[in-house]
């Protein structure tokens, strides 16, 4: 599809980018990125990944084996985090919603949407999977949890922004993957790390693909880009924030060294960052100047509360060990 060439905000004048615009005017570079992602993504098998034959039937209409803690070698923290990665996964529904209203259906938009969706999907049945053969979780509870979980549903904070709404993705597929890729290595099982290597993959790859968008929409729109990173980046939350226990779970998962806010800095937000040059962008109008102020202020005290948060829990682990001598 050919669009008319893309005007710079500076003399077009950055209330003239509306979502609908900038849609159309980021389709190209969705196209390009389609092409260059589908070109990259090999194909996988989710089902390779489960230990069909270690599973069990449960009670019930097949009158199996009740479910029992000791059923599996997985660790506390890895199951803790296994369940909250799969509850996530599976709001997809949702997401799919929130993304496809967004970005619309048609072109090539509507063929990325689809395309990720397809690929989220093989997330969530990959590790259900794995967790119902292995016997990692209680099904029963993992079942009333998704449940309780889809429920309630999902509704993006960024619904009422375009850019804001790339901006979290591209931020977002990072934290799912660095999330995914750290319980595989907590989860003292080497098949969960490999399945959740791979997974980590895909998520990698989605990342990519969001954040090119990104880097194209600072170019022609650099003022309310810029913007709306400062805005995601100051306000971010996880998209699973909903899941029943949420507060505990992350709780457990910071501590254990999946997913905390050193993380969350250094491998999340200045990746993304530093790869797109955000605070090194110029020629910036007041308002884009004024959210790169904001942006850098941020990140400071970030990276302070997460120096703060790595002294408490060196501490807490050199208490541990003391007791243990
Ligand atoms: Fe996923
Ligand atoms: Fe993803």
């Amino acid at each position: 599809m050919t669009i008319a060439p893309v005007q710079r905000s500076t003399s077009l004048g950055s209330s003239a980018w509306t979502d609908a615009r900038l849609i159309l005017a980021l389709e190209e570079v969705v196209e390009k990125e389609l092409d260059r992602h589908l070109k990259v993504a090999k194909e996988w098998m989710p089902h390779e990944f489960v230990p069909w034959s270690r599973g069990r039937d449960f009670p019930g209409v097949l009158d199996g084996e009740a479910w029992e803690p000791g059923d599996s070698k997985v660790t506390p923290l890895g199951r803790v985090s296994l369940v909250v990665n799969l509850l996530t996964e599976d709001n997809l529904p949702s997401y799919h919603h929130e993304i496809a209203t967004m970005f619309g259906r048609e072109g090539a938009w509507g063929t990325w949407v689809h395309r990720w969706t397809a690929e989220e999907g093989r997330h969530g049945i990959a590790i259900r999977d794995y967790l119902l053969t292995t016997r990692a979780v209680d099904p029963d509870e993992l079942e009333r949890a998704r449940m309780s979980h889809m429920s309630e549903g999902f509704a993006s904070d960024n619904a009422h922004s375009m850019l804001q709404s790339v901006a979290y993705v591209a931020f977002q597929e990072l934290a799912t993957r660095i999330s995914h890729r750290n319980t595989g290595h907590y989860a003292g099982c080497p098949l969960a790390d490999q399945l959740l290597a791979k997974i980590a993959n895909d998520e990698n790859l989605h990342m990519v693909f969001y954040r090119n968008l990104l880097k194209a929409a600072l170019e022609i729109a650099p003022d309310q880009a810029m913007r709306a990173v400062a805005d995601v980046v100051t306000d971010f939350r996880m998209p699973g924030h909903g899941i029943p226990g949420f507060e505990r779970a992350a709780a457990q998962i910071a501590l254990g060294g999946v997913y905390n806010l050193r993380i969350h800095h250094d491998d999340v937000l200045q990746p993304v960052l530093r790869h797109l040059k955000v605070m090194e962008i110029g020629g910036l109008g007041p308002e884009g100047l004024r959210a790169q102020e904001e942006l850098g202020v941020f990140l400071d005290g970030l990276d302070a509360q997460a120096t703060k948060f790595d002294e408490r829990q060196a501490a807490r682990l050199a208490r541990v060990a003391a007791r243990k001598q």
